[in-house]
């Protein structure tokens, strides 16, 4: 089912008239009332993250990294941009290493203070997520609401662009992804019902490591409102492009694998019609790549 931006104008979430009725069914009150949030929402400004791996436990340190102060460090962070952002995109691997129950519990409690700021977080599943668990933890989604059976998609459509919120988790294997058939189906019919603006899908597996990559790209090729494919998994921070689209590969926040050459973080995102513009900010305030600024314009 699609969240549908595009009613309303503009200039209402730059006015600050818009009320956030539809917000409020994503992003329910949390129990922490708090000062009401006085920022204005910039529809078009955004927050991507990857791989958080949150376990359910504070404490843990995996690859000298505690996932829970690292996700709690950039939550203050976002919360403090003086531009409020419309939205927040995970791209899997939300949870630790098996999508346990209790990481989800720790998820929400972390998630919390972006509900009470009316700042929703989308998540596309990754292969350490667990579906069953990730709804019965995340109840503002419904599963049967999901318009491709046993998978989590939505559709985000934005004044400038429609974001395609993807599940590539394949529970049955280690690693690899796996969109299937019927969400390949799903994607052609929503992308040929929205021609006129750009189109960025979000998952969470690189394309090499999806077993329907090539049905998959099928789909996406002929497509020339795709203009990018946004993604996780790998931990590397690194962009490229396949016929013309812009592949983003997202940096993790919860650990990296190259002895900290790889950044870890959030990117600040502004877009546009005509493209994206990303600015990493690491959580090592060192890291050569802090304030790295990508501006991509669309290619076709
Ligand atoms: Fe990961």
């Amino acid at each position: 089912m699609p969240i549908t931006f595009s009613p309303i104008k503009r200039r209402e979430f730059l006015t600050g008239t818009f009320t956030a009725g539809l917000l409020a069914v994503l992003s329910p009150k949390s129990i922490f009332s708090d000062e009401p949030d006085v920022r204005q929402t910039n529809i078009d400004h955004w927050v991507f993250l990857s791989d958080t791996h949150v376990p359910g436990d504070p404490q843990k340190v995996l690859h000298g990294q505690n996932p829970n102060e690292n996700f709690i460090a950039v939550r203050e962070e976002i919360l403090k941009l003086t531009d409020k952002p419309k939205g927040i995109v995970i791209t899997g691997d939300f949870a630790y290493l098996e999508g346990k129950p209790e990481d989800y519990a720790k998820l929400v409690s972390l998630t919390a203070p972006y509900t009470e700021k009316d700042i929703p977080v989308y998540v596309a599943l990754g292969n350490h997520d667990r579906l069953n668990h990730f709804f019965a933890a995340f109840t503002q989604f419904k599963k049967e609401n999901s318009p491709v059976h046993n998978k989590s998609v939505i559709i985000l459509e934005t004044p400038n662009c429609n974001l395609f919120i993807m599940d590539s988790l394949f529970e049955d294997e280690k690693g690899s992804g796996y969109f299937g058939r019927s969400q390949r189906d799903w994607l052609a019919k929503e992308l040929d019902a929205r021609k006129e603006k750009p189109a960025l899908l979000f998952a969470h597996h690189n394309p090499e490591d999806l077993a329907d990559n090539q049905h998959f790209w099928y789909v996406v090729k002929p497509r020339k409102q795709v203009k990018a494919y946004i993604y996780g998994h790998t931990h590397v921070y690194q962009q490229s492009i396949r016929d013309n689209v812009h592949l983003i590969n997202l940096p993790a926040l919860g650990w990296e694998f190259q002895q900290g050459k790889q950044p870890l973080g959030w990117s600040d995102v502004f877009l546009s019609e005509n493209g994206i513009q990303l600015t990493l900010n690491t959580t090592d305030k060192k890291h050569p790549q802090n304030n790295d600024v990508r501006q991509l314009t669309w290619l076709r």
